[in-house]
């Protein structure tokens, strides 16, 4: 099968070099050609480097799989498209409707949106049945999950052919409904905007807060290391676009802290500032290194990010096995937040969830109507 991927950024480069190494004939299409030329180049470096490595055979054999075009007319012979352009539904609906006018009836055409609505791309297609989300995550040749999403149109038969398409290709799939942020953007809300949130009301510092979630929560990066390293661009963006998603459920509320570093510029690592300053010569703030506030913070963080994962259960998000997969495999985590809640206590992480919702009367603190039932039968989770 020849697998076409539209876009050729970080994401469309990464995917394609997945597909060819997964035995596949690739053809990148970008509108842009200077970025066309630029992942050419750098696709060509990448398996030179795994060759060196020793991690491939041949990176000429695999570079000979892959095909370059500044036209949608190349995709005529593909059995799968992969979308990964820009993150605009007007934009995407455009391409979609688009590509379908030039592949097969039986091509299938995914989108590795991020936020955006499955069904609502889908609606752009005269034969949405075909249309699903295969959401990877970056960068997509090392990190293992992948997201199916079906949309509402999506024929029921493709998930399983998908799903072992992923398998082959040596993925970690998962199935998620087509509710905003998926699996993975939904439930990890909290790490970022609750630690924000920690900062902002003055209770711990950036590195403080870095610093427990690392060293007591065994997280790999703390919250504001990893938002400086996603980047405020993509990492804000995609809280904006669940919030409104989620008709503004405060639970997903973004902050202006971030929004402020968007504004001015300062989207992290990739512009030598963000939360933290990278420039040469200056120091990164220490952290306080108490364990009882340490502890707290954790332990706030944690509540609200385990109610992510036990209310995306209860609302069949997706089964519990693939909530921890996708939570382990797609942002590291140290464990299944579902395992997490049994080792800890619905009940005590209901607890703290009522206390901050008694302390704060907001919205944004209401428990699961799941955690509060298993918590009061006393049952585990998973
Ligand atoms: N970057 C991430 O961490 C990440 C992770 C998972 C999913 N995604 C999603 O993947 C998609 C791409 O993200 P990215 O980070 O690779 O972006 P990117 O900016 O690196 O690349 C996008 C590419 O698409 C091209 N493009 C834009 N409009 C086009 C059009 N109409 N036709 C053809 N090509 C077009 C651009 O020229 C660019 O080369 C987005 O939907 C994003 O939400 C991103």
């Amino acid at each position: 099968m020849i697998v076409g991927v539209i876009g050729s950024g970080a994401m469309g480069a990464g995917i394609a070099q997945v597909a060819a190494m997964a035995g596949h004939r690739v053809i990148v299409y970008d509108n842009n050609t200077t970025a066309l030329v630029k992942a050419k180049k750098s696709l060509a470096n990448t398996l030179q480097k795994l060759q060196e490595k020793g991690k491939i055979t041949s990176a000429d054999e695999l570079v000979q799989r892959f095909s370059f075009a500044d036209s949608i007319q190349a995709f005529q012979g593909c059995g799968l498209i992969i979308e990964a352009i820009v993150e605009r539904l007007d934009i995407k609906k455009a391409v979609f409707a688009e590509v379908e006018q030039v592949v097969s009836d039986t091509c299938i055409l995914a989108s590795n949106t991020s936020s955006l609505s499955i069904t609502s791309i889908a609606a752009a297609c005269s034969n949405p049945s075909r249309v699903l989300g295969l959401h990877f995550f970056n960068p997509a040749p090392v990190m293992a999950l992948v997201e199916i999403i079906p949309a509402i149109q999506t024929d029921p038969e493709l998930i399983p052919v998908a799903k072992e398409l992923m398998l082959q290709w040596g993925k970690t799939p998962v199935i998620a409904k087509d509710t905003p942020g998926f699996i993975v953007n939904r439930v990890a809300r909290p790490f970022y905007s609750e630690a924000i949130r920690i900062c902002e009301e003055g209770i711990a510092d950036m590195a403080t807060i870095d610093w427990a979630m690392t060293e007591l929560g065994g997280f790999r990066m703390g919250p504001f290391t990893l938002m400086d390293y996603i980047g405020h661009d993509v990492n804000y963006v995609v809280t904006e676009t669940v919030f409104t998603s989620f008709f503004f459920d405060p639970r997903y509320k973004p902050s202006f802290s971030q929004k402020r570093l968007l504004e001015a510029g300062w989207l992290g690592r990739k512009s030598g500032r963000g939360f933290y300053n990278y420039a040469e010569g200056v120091e990164m703030p220490a952290p306080n290194k108490d364990v009882v506030l340490g502890t707290q913070i954790l332990e706030r963080i944690l509540a609200m990010l385990i109610n992510e994962a036990v209310d995306a259960q209860y609302l069949n998000v997706a089964s519990a096995a693939d909530l921890e997969t996708a939570m382990t495999k797609g942002v590291n985590y140290p464990k299944g937040l579902l395992q997490w809640c049994d080792e800890w206590g619905a009940d005590k992480c209901l607890e703290k969830l009522d206390s901050m919702y008694h302390e704060y009367h907001e919205d944004r603190y209401r428990a699961s109507i799941l955690l509060r039932k298993q918590a009061i039968g006393n049952k585990k989770i998973v």
